[in-house]
């Protein structure tokens, strides 16, 4: 039996735990690199109550209102005045924690509050009194580098997620509500906030709640698309809400032989060693072929919430050095596992010869993330222009597979007419669709959904039933990709060959 002080430490958050660790290493002076200073002051509520033999007392300072105890006592003396912050901790008796809000300022712009800081150093040490700056910058210092504890606080996890939602649940029911507080759609709920912060996911709840009092699996959808809105404004990394399951693939049996496969093996990770943890797959071939497509069957087949990362905004500069603000979108998504990353059209960015070292450095940061990213994250990147890609990219090892996705064998076409057919809500059955095998040879899987569409199109003109010659004679009005494009679609096909492979069982007939 595991004792119930057990249990709550493997509960804990990663954010707590960062605070256990200050307060049993006794550091007395933590810098905190967080947007989320409401977060900070809860957690510390929360250390002082849980880490010590008796909870001790936070004090909380901001320039606007000075320094103020939790039952509402106040120093007046200290509003608009940092270094009266320092005297009063100081001053204090006995152990306490205090949180200096806005403090990068005057860390940065008088010498003296620095000065006194490291005066105060080894009492605040003694005396058991915790000083915690919290700001958005990272600003600290040369002389208090060593004085200074520094983290950075990521987003919550799922534990801190949960114990956030209890909170919320009473709430709502406390204001008339209703709660589904099954463990399972907590679970669920849950999950579907993560990747936010908390201020965003109290704000999701609520617009989820807006229409109706009621917290429960009715909620995901709402959760999901708010999670959308509010992930993707920062650009470079998205939310794909799809849910596109694995049989609205055509073809690529092999492809999803593996992938069915490697979902037990990553569904089990947590007992697995690294090695056999499925790291991820590279996806590449023609263009309309079912790529990206398929990247979206991965997520739902392992169950996993997927983010796509945009290499087109990485290159843009709007973010910075495209290396830094690909590290960055790399160290943000290692916060939101588990999850399947979506690097969509990796080799981008190698194509402009201006910036060599940068893609050099940059492709060598993905591949050591790739070894060393946690074992909560599938990879799975795509890309067209695959002779680009360096081949240490392509080596074993890195990925855990290189497929190839080619143009659809013939009965992978009519497999793929089926399901848009279905899709739409027409019958496949009623058709012969062996017999647009030969016209369709070469095409895309992009072709076939546009020749369906067309086809329905044409018979819906008519106020009919869509019929055998709605799909012949659209057949014969598109000219495919592998056609117009026939040098470059045979050179993608030829590298390939040799290189990766094939997602599709057999070989396409020329
Ligand atoms: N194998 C397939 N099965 C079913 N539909 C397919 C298949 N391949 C392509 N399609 C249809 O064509 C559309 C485009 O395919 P997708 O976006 O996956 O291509 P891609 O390989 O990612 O192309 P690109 O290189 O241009 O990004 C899909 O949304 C899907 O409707
Ligand atoms: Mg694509």
């Amino acid at each position: 039996m595991e004792s119930s002080s057990s249990i709550e430490a493997a509960n804990e958050s990663r954010a707590f735990r960062l605070f256990r660790e200050v307060v049993e290493s006794g550091r007395p002076l933590t810098y905190i690199k967080t947007i989320e200073e409401q977060r900070v002051s809860e957690l510390l509520r929360d250390a002082a109550q849980r880490l010590f033999p008796t909870p001790i007392p936070v004090w909380t300072w901001s320039l606007t209102a000075g320094m103020q105890g939790r039952g509402g006592e106040t120093s007046e003396a200290a509003v608009n005045d940092p270094r009266a912050a320092i005297e009063f901790v100081a001053e204090h008796s006995g152990p306490a924690l205090f949180h200096l809000k806005d403090f990068h300022d005057p860390l940065r712009d008088l010498p003296e509050v620095r000065r006194r800081l490291r005066d105060i150093y080894q009492h605040c040490f003694e005396q058991g009194k915790f000083i915690v700056i919290s700001s958005p910058l990272q600003s600290i210092p040369d002389e208090l580098n060593r004085q200074i504890h520094y983290f950075e606080l990521f987003l919550p996890d799922l534990s801190e997620i949960l114990a956030f939602l209890k909170a919320q649940c009473a709430a709502i029911t406390a204001s008339g509500g209703t709660v589904d507080d099954n463990p399972d759609t907590l679970q669920q709920i849950g999950q579907a906030l993560q990747g936010l912060t908390l201020d965003e996911a109290r704000h999701a709840l609520r617009r989820a709640l807006a229409s109706s009092r009621h917290l429960g699996l009715d909620s995901l959808p709402a959760l999901y698309e708010e999670k959308r809105l509010l992930v993707n404004r920062t650009g470079m990394i998205q939310f794909v809400a799809d849910g596109t399951k694995i049989d609205r693939v055509g073809g690529l049996e092999v492809m999803k032989k593996w992938l069915l496969d490697r979902r037990e093996l990553f569904a089990s990770r947590d007992q697995l060693s690294a090695e056999i943890v499925p790291k991820g797959l590279l996806v590449m071939g023609v263009s309309g072929c079912g790529k990206s497509l398929s990247v979206k069957a991965i997520a739902s087949c392992f169950g996993l919430p997927l983010y796509r990362i945009d290499m087109t905004e990485v290159f843009s500069g709007h973010y910075g050095k495209p290396e830094g603000a690909f590290a960055d979108a790399c160290r943000m998504l290692e916060q939101v596992a588990p999850a399947v990353v979506w690097f969509d059209e990796i080799e981008m960015g190698i194509t402009s010869t201006e910036s060599a070292g940068e893609q050099g450095r940059l492709f060598a940061f993905f591949l050591t993330w790739m070894q060393e990213k946690t074992k909560g994250l599938f990879v799975a990147a795509t890309a067209n222009r695959i002779d680009l890609l360096p081949a240490e990219m392509i080596r074993k090892g890195r990925f855990d597979e290189v497929f190839f996705v080619d143009l659809p064998i013939d009965e992978e076409r009519i497999e793929i007419f089926r399901i848009h057919l279905q899709r739409r809500g027409v019958d496949p059955q009623q058709f012969q669709l062996d017999r647009l095998t030969r016209l369709t040879k070469g095409w895309t899987g992009a072709e076939v959904e546009q020749c369906v569409v067309s086809a329905l199109t044409a018979a819906h003109l008519q106020h009919r039933p869509p019929n055998d010659e709605d799909l012949l004679s659209a057949a014969g009005r598109v000219v495919p990709l592998s056609k117009t494009m026939r040098e470059q679609v045979d050179h993608i096909r030829q590298w390939a060959y040799e290189r990766a492979v094939r997602a599709s069982p057999s070989e396409f007939a020329r």
